[in-house]
């Protein structure tokens, strides 16, 4: 696997960043398969970069009615919930580009979680086994990291961490007192390319921890991301990435 860091000076240079490496993974999966296979990041960092997508500077730049959505984690909330990671994407991106119904592969959060959890692996199992794939090969996975370090829903200490069969799983985070749905290390480290996108110096411990730092994934769970057929690239403001040696 290949890491790079890439350390943009505003927070707008690293979502113009993200998009553009969105679009260059799409043109790449266009050419080698005919389709692309995303899976999107929750929370706030995304936002900027959805909305740059949907926008009349790189949307026309993307074949959308040959993409497929999929989501790296999902909150245990209604898909009107305000919280909802689909009903993020929606708003920024899916309701803005023509991306079939049918290729929004979303996470069903208004089923109980180990429902919603069953439900989407076997989503995934279907869409990635019926195109002869034994794991779920994403062409890029977009992630987000929490300031002590969790990505999508593995935050420390969680037991998902060393998890080695399932590719999705529910998981009752403590810190959020709420159930999450969330991709696991084996869906995670399956992936062609993962983009972290990382903005604000509340991230800048967890940045360079995990970049440093010898490997303690039950810490620092990003760390357990490592797609040994896959690259990883980090994508982050000065802010986050003040504390990384040059
Ligand atoms: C979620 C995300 C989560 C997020 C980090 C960072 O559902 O919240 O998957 O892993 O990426 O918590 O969140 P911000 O981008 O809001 O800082």
């Amino acid at each position: 696997m290949s890491s790079q860091l890439r350390v943009y000076p505003t927070r707008s240079a690293a979502a113009h960043a993200a998009a553009a490496q969105f679009v260059a993974s799409t043109e790449r999966a266009m050419t080698t398969q005919g389709r692309f296979t995303v899976a999107l990041a929750g929370g706030n960092t995304p936002r900027d970069v959805y909305r740059l997508l949907a926008s009349d500077e790189y949307a026309p730049m993307v074949d959308w009615k040959n993409v497929h959505v999929f989501w790296g984690d999902e909150r245990c909330v209604p898909l009107n919930d305000a919280e909802n990671n689909a009903h993020m994407a929606r708003e920024t991106l899916l309701d803005h580009v023509p991306v079939p119904v049918t290729n929004i592969h979303r996470i069903q959060s208004q089923l109980p979680p180990e429902e919603a959890a069953l439900d989407y692996e076997k989503t995934l199992r279907q869409f990635f086994n019926s195109r002869d794939m034994k794991l779920p090969r994403f062409d890029l996975v977009l992630l987000g990291l929490g300031a002590e370090g969790h990505t999508a829903s593995l935050f420390p200490g969680s037991p998902l961490i060393t998890e080695r069969e399932r590719w999705a799983a529910a998981v009752y985070v403590e810190k959020m007192k709420s159930w999450r749905i969330t991709l696991t290390p084996v869906a995670l480290n399956a992936a062609s390319k993962v983009i972290f996108t990382v903005i604000g110096e509340e991230k800048a411990q967890a940045v360079k921890q995990i970049l440093s730092e010898p490997k303690q994934p039950n810490l620092l769970p990003a760390q357990i991301v490592d797609p040994p057929e896959g690259q990883v690239v980090w994508i982050a403001d000065k802010a986050a990435a003040s504390l990384v040696n040059p």
